[in-house]
């Protein structure tokens, strides 16, 4: 029978077939002594699998199921699917996917195959149940693993089959033409439409394509690739019942294609593959937020990290090799923030191919190399810290985050492209956790009511019932802030008439008549946060008072005197409003007396560089401490350390560049 995935897994994707069978023998005696105990197997095995339409060869994976099992390798099997062969896209070219401007994407690389394809699915179905029949009972057989990041090379196909199977989730949308010309707003530039047939998806046309149509088409392609998992989900479920199945999510600053807060109530357990760019200098922060919002994504639950780098990977302009010290620490962060394994692409670094210069837990240097013995000390610090497993976040903190309000946001013909959606909320994520607040990163639609604070970052498209659930925090007892651009347009794309930011113009008891956006590169003061100015930059308002108070006042700019930062009472608590993008030294102000204000516990030693979290099981509690900083780090807690198994007494030392995990005593 299968065995479930081990408590704190290490490991990451296999790609044996690359390799010959002594290479073999010694991935496997490597792995054991690195303590890795799980593998992603077959990801991009397809061509190996089913070499042409009527001949299939399992016994090499036969072969590395039994024999991975005889070392205690746990496997998360994957379906195959990712990378069709190319004897299928020679037997159907139409199942190719297309650009918004109508190229074709060849078979060469990988994921070539449009999402909405029958025949992709007819066959990628049958590579699926063939595998789940052959494997079900595996002990080696773990988890299942559904394609491989979906949508990462083909999220939008603009091909005449994905414009048809548009119109179908159109239909289903909307009932009946008219209703789509509405939402669609069609009115404008003569696109009355006068049969469901006539509509395209958004392919490049000579002026802006209408942005409702955008924002459906976007909904559109991540249901789409949605519906690709869970259609081979339903197949292993069923041929493969009680063994659980997971997709590798993308959840980081680059990927917007996939509405993941709706994909986690799909998939039997979260896993997020996550990279570090190198042209982020604070890199960790975005990992932070990342993880948080994948925590997000699995509804509170522990998830995988499927994915992550020893060190440099192949497909940035410039490829930044880890410090010593850093895969632990990134590691670590995972863990901290909720993650219940640490795999990485990929187990050996490739001879061949497009990523032989990404980097592996076995690089191509072999074991004598620095990176080879810091991946054998995290198997021992992973190891000394298996009692986290299981366990979650209890934070009384939330940043509320939409897919549908980044799409909104970021389309084209708006008042300024320096608005971006996960600006502002890696700005207050940043800031409350160098205050030792932890986050919850979550839906708008989610319970609130356990937050004593609420930051609503620029949710530029907000529905009536969740713009309700931000009131109705407020009226209950909690501090909700708001950043600009939210509020401002309905499910539709719709504008909230009467006055910006109109879904929470009562709430804030502010009333805008003109958005007033900077030039590129000015930056004015706002003054009233702290003792001096701060500066602003992006964004500014004609913004007037109905009902709220102003907290800090632009000095200058096109909103000179105007209210910049204002605070309204409701109920037993609060709303406020933030009308321009603050740098760092202002948020940080603002999150000050936000903190104050909400009365929120701090966790202990949190500072810009030290990262901070507290991880909480039915008996005991855990606290996270990575130093991300060039100076020794003193942290007041009291327990015992797991990493060094030393007890603490109020003052645990964690080094620079340093990891601790303290079980505490309360
Ligand atoms: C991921 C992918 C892996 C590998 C990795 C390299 O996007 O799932 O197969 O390509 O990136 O960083």
């Amino acid at each position: 029978m299968p065995t479930p995935v081990p408590p704190l897994a290490l490991g990451g994707d296999y790609n044996p077939e690359q390799w010959s069978s002594d290479v073999h023998a010694e991935d496997r005696d490597l792995m054991r002594e690195a303590g890795v105990d799980l593998v992603t197997l077959g990801v991009f095995s397809w061509a190996h699998l089913q070499p042409a339409l009527d001949r299939w060869e399992f016994d090499w994976l036969d072969r590395q199921m039994d024999d991975l099992q005889a070392a205690g390798i746990r496997v998360d099997l994957a379906t195959a699917t990712a990378s069709p062969p190319p004897w299928l896209a020679r037997r159907h070219p139409e199942m190719l996917p297309v650009t918004q401007d109508g190229r074709t994407l060849w078979p060469g690389g990988r994921q070539a195959f449009c999402p909405s394809s029958p025949v992709y699915r007819e066959h990628a179905l049958a590579l699926c149940r063939a595998l789940g029949e052959r494997y079900a009972d595996h002990p080696a057989l773990a988890l299942w693993h559904v394609s491989n990041e979906l949508g990462c090379h083909n999220a939008r196909c603009y091909c005449d089959v994905s414009a048809a199977a548009f119109r179908e989730w159109l239909r289903a949308r909307y009932g009946d033409v008219d209703r789509l010309n509405d939402a669609w707003g069609t009115a404008f530039w003569s696109q009355r439409y006068g049969d469901f047939e006539e509509v395209l998806p958004p392919r490049i046309a000579p002026a802006f394509p209408n942005p409702t149509q955008q924002l459906d088409f976007l909904r559109f392609s991540s249901d789409q690739l949605l519906d690709n998992f869970v259609v081979e989900r339903d197949v292993l479920h069923e041929v493969s019942p009680g063994v659980p199945v997971t997709t590798n999510f993308m959840v980081m600053r680059q990927t917007f294609e996939m509405d993941y807060l709706r994909w986690g109530r799909e998939v039997d357990v979260v896993s997020n593959d996550h990279y570090l760019m190198a042209d982020d200098a604070h890199a960790h922060r975005e990992l932070a937020f990342s993880a948080d919002l994948t925590r997000g994504t699995a509804g509170g639950a522990p998830w995988l990290l499927m994915e992550h780098s020893t060190s440099a990977v192949n497909w940035q302009p410039r490829n930044r090799a880890k410090a010593p010290g850093e895969t632990i620490r990134s590691s670590l962060a995972h863990v901290a923030h909720g993650a219940d394994a640490v795999l990485f692409f990929q187990w050996r670094a490739s001879r061949a191919g497009a990523e032989k210069f990404h980097s592996a837990l076995l690089p191509h240097a072999g074991t004598d190399s620095r990176l080879w013995r810091e991946v054998v000390q995290l198997s021992e610090v992973l190891d000394s810290i298996e009692e986290v497993s299981g366990s979650r976040a209890d934070n009384r903190a939330a940043i509320l985050y939409d897919y549908e309000a980044w799409w909104g946001c970021e389309l084209d013909s708006h008042p300024s492209i320096d608005v971006t959606y996960r600006d502002r909320a890696e700005d207050f994520h940043r800031a409350l956790s160098a205050a030792g607040i932890g986050v919850d990163v979550v839906h708008p639609g989610s319970d609130l009511s356990r937050y004593r604070l609420v930051v609503v970052p620029t949710l530029y498209l907000v529905t009536d019932e969740d713009a309700a659930a931000v009131a109705a925090a407020a009226e209950a007892g909690a501090t909700v802030v708001v950043t600009y651009f939210s509020g401002i347009v309905d499910e539709s794309d719709h504008i909230r008439l009467g006055g910006y930011p109109g879904a929470f113009r009562d709430l804030l008891g502010v009333r805008t008549t003109e958005f007033l956006p900077l030039v590129e590169g000015e930056s004015v003061t706002v003054e009233g946060l702290g003792d001096a100015g701060v500066s602003a930059d992006v964004w500014a308002e004609e913004l007037e008072l109905a009902g709220a108070e102003a907290v800090a006042h632009h000095a200058d700019g096109p909103a000179g005197g105007r209210p910049a930062v204002t605070r309204r009472e409701v109920g037993t608590g609060a709303a406020w409003y933030v009308a321009t993008r603050l740098a760092p030294d202002g948020t940080d102000h603002l999150v000050e007396r936000l903190v104050a204000e909400a009365g929120l516990d701090r966790l202990p030693g949190a500072s810009a560089d030290v990262e901070v979290t507290r991880r909480v099981g039915n008996d005991a509690s855990w606290l996270f401490v990575i130093n991300h900083g060039s100076e020794d780090a003193s942290v007041p807690v009291t327990g015992t350390e797991l990493v060094s198994g030393r007890s603490v007494s109020d003052d645990l030392v964690v080094p620079a560049g340093g990891v601790a995990v303290v079980r505490e005593e309360h």
